[in-house]
């Protein structure tokens, strides 16, 4: 029979060298010689040499905090009662067509998008990221990312709506399709098996993927989304999909602050990959993403609804994005844009009120760590 070192250990060994950046396995030294310990300032966000299994000594604190407080966040989709919002979907008068418009196309948004984001993680960034307490996030944030699939399912499920409409919007709805095709490129690049980061090419590859990924899908196009529904809650319809909303859109704040860090260090640790060039790109993807998002705006709301109209997403969104630049050391795009929606910025803090919407059901395990006071 074969020994363990004969006949696991092979499978576990990188077949590439342990000098590699993205070598989950990397060997801290020469089996033959007694390994240095490691070192903390050793440790490098991408490319890093020391072994990605020892989370300890920390480097990247504000991760390990971070991987703390989503953990603090634990939610489950099934604790919201969903029972006014099946009422007021069964009524005939209970929302306008307008309205119902809004919460299919965000279901049909959401559905797969969150599925994008976890993939994204697990087959892509993940096994480039070279700091481990990056990793514990990054393994936090992909099952979070199934939570919000989850709870975008028990939405439609709930309601009974037509889900191959609702799962195939990705398909079939230009405005939602339209976000997806800009997005899926920068997931395809870093997910290509080929891929491997160490060349200033690929690093910029890897570091406009983060870019995309938390600046501009998870901080900006999830928020017309979350606007409508959340709009939604505030005059007390839809009460249980607000509810989840809320705490999808504290999970995706978060998502988006911790990609927001970790492309800043990228960005320190690697300051030859912040060309004028490089910056020209990123500036004209943001463009492109305000462009998408307002036009998913419009689909969403041919009229106005909800005391809301498109255009005042123009300023919402040209807003998000200012910040969202200047988060990563780039100028504003559009400067002097106002906040049109403040109340946005309640819903995302979420300590104003122990429970907004009221729907709450059960006091899960862990519902201390939700009492926003
Ligand atoms: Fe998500
Ligand atoms: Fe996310």
């Amino acid at each position: 029979m074969l020994s363990w070192d004969e006949q696991v250990k092979p499978a576990l060994q990188p077949a590439m060298p342990a000098s590699s950046g993205a070598d989950a396995f990397a060997a801290p030294a020469a089996a033959s010689a007694s390994p240095r310990r490691m070192n903390a300032a050793d440790k490098r966000i991408i490319n890093g040499q020391t072994d990605v299994n020892q989370l300890v000594p920390f480097k990247y604190k504000w991760a390990w905090e971070k991987y703390l407080a989503t953990c603090a966040n634990h939610w489950m989709p099934q604790e919201v009662n969903m029972n006014r919002d099946i009422a007021l979907w069964k009524d005939p008068n209970g929302l306008t067509e307008d309205e119902r418009r809004i919460v299919k196309r965000n279901l049909g948004f959401f559905v797969t998008a969150d599925s994008l984001a976890a993939n994204n993680i697990v087959l892509g960034t993940y096994r480039h990221i070279t700091a481990p307490e990056c990793r514990q996030f990054l393994l936090r944030q992909a099952f979070e990312e199934a939570i919000h699939t989850h709870a975008y399912q028990y939405i439609v499920e709930s309601l009974g709506l037509d889900e191959s409409e609702i799962f195939n919007a990705y398909n079939e709805v230009k405005s939602i399709r339209d976000k997806d095709e800009f997005l899926i490129p920068f997931i395809s690049a870093i997910m290509d098996p080929e891929f491997k980061t160490g060349t200033l090419e690929n690093d910029q590859t890897l570091l406009k993927s983060l870019i995309v990924f938390a600046c501009l899908m998870e901080g900006l196009f999830f928020y017309v989304g979350f606007t409508q529904i959340l709009a939604l809650g505030r005059q007390n319809k839809m009460t249980g999909a607000a509810e989840q909303y809320q705490y999808i859109l504290r999970d995706e704040s978060m998502h988006c602050n911790f990609g927001i860090d970790l492309i800043n260090t990228v960005k320190l640790e690697n300051p030859q990959l912040w060309t004028a060039e490089f910056k020209a790109e990123i500036k004209a993807l943001f463009l492109k993403a305000v462009e998408l998002e307002y036009r998913y705006a419009e689909d969403t709301m041919p009229r106005g609804v909800l005391g809301m109209n498109a255009s005042m997403f123009k300023g919402y969104l040209r807003y998000i994005a200012n910040r969202r630049a200047t988060q990563i050391g780039l100028e504003a795009l559009f400067p002097n844009e106002e906040n049109p929606f403040p109340w946005m910025s309640e819903m995302i803090d979420l300590k104003k009120e122990r429970n907004f919407f009221e729907t709450r059901v059960i006091e899960y395990q862990s519902g201390g760590a939700l009492s926003w006071d």
